[in-house]
Order: structure tokens, then sequence, then C-alpha cells
């Protein structure tokens, strides 16, 4: 079977809540294989103004080339939150926000970038290879304590104890399929999915350092919007969904200093006809809200 291209999660969706008109400018803080950002660009036409972020060398490679010559298109490569920073900085702000969190289908398919427990590749797991801690390093230094920690905390495990205790007593890993295999011998597989899933998710939460990265950089994003601008995330497991509903709330709501009117009360998911197509959109949730 063909591997699966990376489709755009929730693509109109996000055009409904987000809104994009003629003339605005749109920051894409993930922009990835350009899915979300074409259809943006689109709309926002050539007096529009768009800046696509992605901390993937891969992706920024492929931005450049699917918008070659665009010149209202400006590209930065570096994690979302050293960009919002520096966006800042520089007194930008925007009508369109959106940020699709995780990783992205090439990532999964390219059994070298080691984020698949399918396919035997390095234990990587950067999003970004620049960085300096591969998930092979975070496995075979930890001590079992800081295990625990990370497959409690990033992969939810109730019995994150034993499997730190196996994890460790097995060490040292090269390979995906190594880990997984070990991880398989304490864990059950639960309905459809692969013993190693949650691992594999808390081991790669932590390599990149998602939740602190989105933890941070919420209030900036809602600091970068113009009035009236709208800011849409899609996150896919329930760690990064709390933690937009939070930034939401305490941002957000009827306070007489509140910065965000919540567009979406609840998060938005796919159609059962969208997940036919892409298995990859069942557990994606848009939040959307709006700044004041
Ligand atoms: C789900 S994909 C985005 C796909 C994109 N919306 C599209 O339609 O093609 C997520 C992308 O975000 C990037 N990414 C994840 N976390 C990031 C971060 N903290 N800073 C910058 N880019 C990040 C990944 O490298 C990946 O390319």
């Amino acid at each position: 079977m063909p591997k699966q291209k990376h489709i755009p999660v929730l693509a109109s969706e996000v055009l409904d809540y987000l809104q994009p008109k003629k003339g605005e400018r749109y920051l894409d803080l993930t922009a990835g294989y350009g899915g979300h950002s074409s259809l943006i660009l689109d709309k926002i036409g050539e007096k529009g103004q768009a800046v696509l972020v992605d901390r993937d060398e891969e992706a920024i490679k492929t931005l450049k080339s699917v918008f070659a010559g665009k010149e209202n298109v400006r590209f930065i490569h570096d994690d979302f939150l050293t960009a919002s920073k520096q966006l800042a900085s520089e007194g930008e702000k925007f009508d369109v926000i959106l940020a699709d969190l995780g990783v992205s289908s090439e990532h999964l398919n390219n059994q070298m970038r080691g984020f698949s427990f399918m396919n035997e590749g390095p234990l990587d797991m950067r999003m970004d290879p620049r960085e300096k801690t591969t998930a092979a390093d975070l496995i075979n230094e930890s001590s079992e304590d800081e295990m625990v920690k990370i497959l409690k905390k990033y992969g939810e495990l109730a019995n994150a104890k034993k499997v730190a205790k196996h994890i460790i007593e097995n060490r040292p890993y090269q390979t995906t399929t190594e880990l997984a295999e070990t991880v398989a011998q304490v864990v059950r597989r639960k309905k459809r999915t692969h013993p190693a899933t949650e691992v594999f998710q808390a081991i790669r939460i932590a390599v990149n350092k998602e939740l602190e990265l989105l933890t941070s950089s919420l209030p900036i994003w809602i600091e970068l919007l113009n009035t009236k601008g709208r800011l849409g995330v899609i996150s896919f497991h329930s760690l990064e969904d709390r933690l937009v509903k939070q930034a939401f709330q305490e941002y957000g709501g009827e306070r007489y200093d509140a910065r965000l009117q919540i567009v979406t009360k609840k998060p938005v998911m796919s159609s059962d006809n969208e997940v036919v197509f892409n298995p990859r959109a069942r557990s994606a949730k848009l939040r959307v809200a709006q700044r004041k």
C-alpha cells in the first residue's frame, strides 16, 4: 500500500471557524507540508501576508518549494516558542493564527526519523535534528524515577513503574523495534492499538518538550492577535487539549479584562466521513478563540 501523504485535518472546519479574508495576516505555527497554509493563503490572496513556521527542516524545504515565488510568504525554521517570541519582539500582529500540533505523516512514514514502532529505525524522534537529545539518549540514560515520570505524565500509563523498570532492565536500545518489542512484553494490547503506543507518545513528547513549548507559547499567541483576530489550535491528545482549554479559560470569558472570546465552547471534532479517509483525524480536536 502506498504510504499516506499528509492530509490536513479538519480542513473545512478550520476555514469556517478561522474565517480568513482577503488581505489578512496569517501565522501558521506548524506549517508542516503546507496543507492548511495553501487553503488559507488562497483565502487571504496576494494582498494578505503569511508567516509559516516549522521546526523540521524537511517541512521548511517543502514549504519553500510549494510556495516558491510568493513574495507575501515568510518562512521561519524554528520551534514555535522561539518564532513567536521573535515575531512579538518585531511588533508583528496577525488576524489568523493556526497551530496544528504534533507530528506529520511524513515523520511517521520516514523510518529513519525513529517515530514509528511499526518500522525499524534509529531511536531518534527529534522533530528538529539540530536538538541534542534523541529518544535513545533519553531512554538509555534516564534514571528509573525520571522514566516513571515521563511515562506517567506524557503517556498516562497506569503501570508506569512496572514498564519503566522493564525498559531499564533491558537497556541499551538502538532501534525503535527493540524498544517496541521490550514494551510489548509487559504492556497488553488495547483494542486496535499497539502496546507501545503510549510509551512512544510519552518519549516523543519528552524529547521534543512538546507540552512545555505549548504552555509557554499560548499567552504569546494571544498577544500576537490583532483585535478580532482568531486563534485555532488542533490537538491530538488530552494533555495538549487540556492546556489549550485552560489557557482559553484563563484569558477568556466575561470578565471586564478578558482578552479572548471563546468561539468553540466544546472542541470541534472530525466527521465520520473525514476519519474514513484520514484515520489520523480521529483524535483531532480544534479549539478557537477570538481576540477582543
Ligand atoms: C501535524 S503537522 C502540521 C501539518 C500542516 N498543518 C499541514 O496541513 O501540512 C505538525 C507539524 O508541526 C511541526 N511542529 C510540531 N511541534 C512544533 C513546534 N513546537 N514548533 C514548530 N513546529 C512544530 C512538526 O514538525 C510538523 O511538521
